[in-house]
């Protein structure tokens, strides 16, 4: 396994209280596998990715439990410095808004170069073309001319096509993907989406997408973890959630997702809003927007109960939910 996640606990300390962010995620990928990460607003996907990451904001969060094992070592063991090195070379993160993550006054070749000069001692020429290898790659045209342009004078997808180089620079073998085409409009979207499960394909690269949108995780990944208020609800591989969620939740996740051949009909959407955080309903945290609620759900805590070998839901009544498809 490359990567695995087990039983991590994040919180916040705020002015308000304690906010419980993470609440005992599970999670793994393998080389060559792309888990697809989906919850509403504030589940905590990005927070558990911050955390694999190390890039955690430090107060005011805090890693209160588990560990996240990463080719056989628990990096929330690691040294500071190690785990800056292996974040540099081992793994990169590709954000939502390349403009903010890109700097502004470093043209994208000088950005790509660096860390070729950094991380591989290389000369400033080599680098330079070693940029420009890369631009290529991830398909900018006009790549020779354009290296020393400076982000702000790129398309917004091209800009995301300079992030995702810049990640796969070095080759890591992780990859995280949080909402990496939601500022784009849909055609490029589709674009961003195909190059970079292209490129983890070649590079054999584990992926860890981020995603809102169940219709782009149907194409690219392998397996699902849905999470809500913190916790995994459900895991599967990708086919079997689609033909048969085994959580409420992951159901009404599916219902709300618009089909053509339903045009005009209104759009279902799963009643009330999450919790909030620093007060997470006892029993299971779905419980007050759960159409199949019972009087258990609202004070036994369900675990992620075995669905099958590569399934695991945690709703008591996974076994009903998955029969009244
Ligand atoms: N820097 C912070 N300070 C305080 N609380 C934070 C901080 N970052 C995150 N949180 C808390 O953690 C919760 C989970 O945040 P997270 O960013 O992981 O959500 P998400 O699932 O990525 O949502 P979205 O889909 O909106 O990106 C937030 O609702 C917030 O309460
Ligand atoms: S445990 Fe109960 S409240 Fe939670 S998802 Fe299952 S049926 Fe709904
Ligand atoms: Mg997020």
């Amino acid at each position: 396994m490359l990567l695995e996640v087990r039983d991590l606990h994040v919180e916040f300390h705020t002015r308000d209280g304690v906010a419980q962010a993470v609440n005992g995620v599970n999670y793994s990928v393998e080389a060559g596998q792309t888990l697809a990460v989906l919850g509403e607003s504030g589940s905590g996907k990005s927070v558990t990715a911050q955390a694999i990451m190390g890039i955690l904001d430090m107060p005011p969060g805090r890693i209160s439990g588990g560990e996240i094992i990463f080719k056989d070592r628990d990096l929330l063991k690691l040294k500071a410095e190690e785990r800056r090195r292996i974040r540099g070379q081992e793994m990169a993160m590709i954000f939502q808004d390349a403009l903010s993550s890109l700097n502004p006054v470093l043209s994208v070749g000088d950005q790509l170069g660096e860390m070729f000069v950094v991380h591989r001692g290389m000369s400033r020429s080599d680098a330079r073309a070693k940029a420009v290898e890369l631009m290529d790659r991830v398909r900018i045209p006009a790549a020779r001319e354009r290296v020393g342009d400076y982000p702000h004078q790129f398309s917004g997808g091209m800009r995301q096509r300079i992030m995702i180089a810049m990640a796969m620079a070095l080759e890591p073998s992780l990859i995280i993907a949080d909402e990496p085409t939601t500022a784009l409009d849909v055609t490029v979207q589709a674009q961003v989406m195909d190059l970079l499960a292209e490129l983890q394909r070649e590079l054999n690269m584990g992926l860890i997408l981020i995603t809102h949108d169940l219709g782009v995780v149907a194409d690219v990944a392998d397996k699902i973890a849905v999470m809500y208020a913190g916790r995994i609800v459900e895991t599967s591989p990708v086919h079997d959630i689609y033909r048969a969620p085994a959580h409420p939740y992951t159901k009404g996740l599916l219902r709300s997702i618009p089909r053509l051949d339903q045009k005009g009909q209104e759009l279902y959407a799963i009643k009330g809003l999450p919790p909030n955080l620093l007060h997470i309903p006892p029993g299971c945290a779905f419980h007050p927007r759960c159409p199949m609620a019972r009087p258990v759900c609202r004070t036994d805590e369900p675990p992620l109960y075995t669905v099958d070998e590569n399934r695991r839901s945690a709703c008591h009544f996974w076994k009903e939910t998955l029969d009244a498809r």
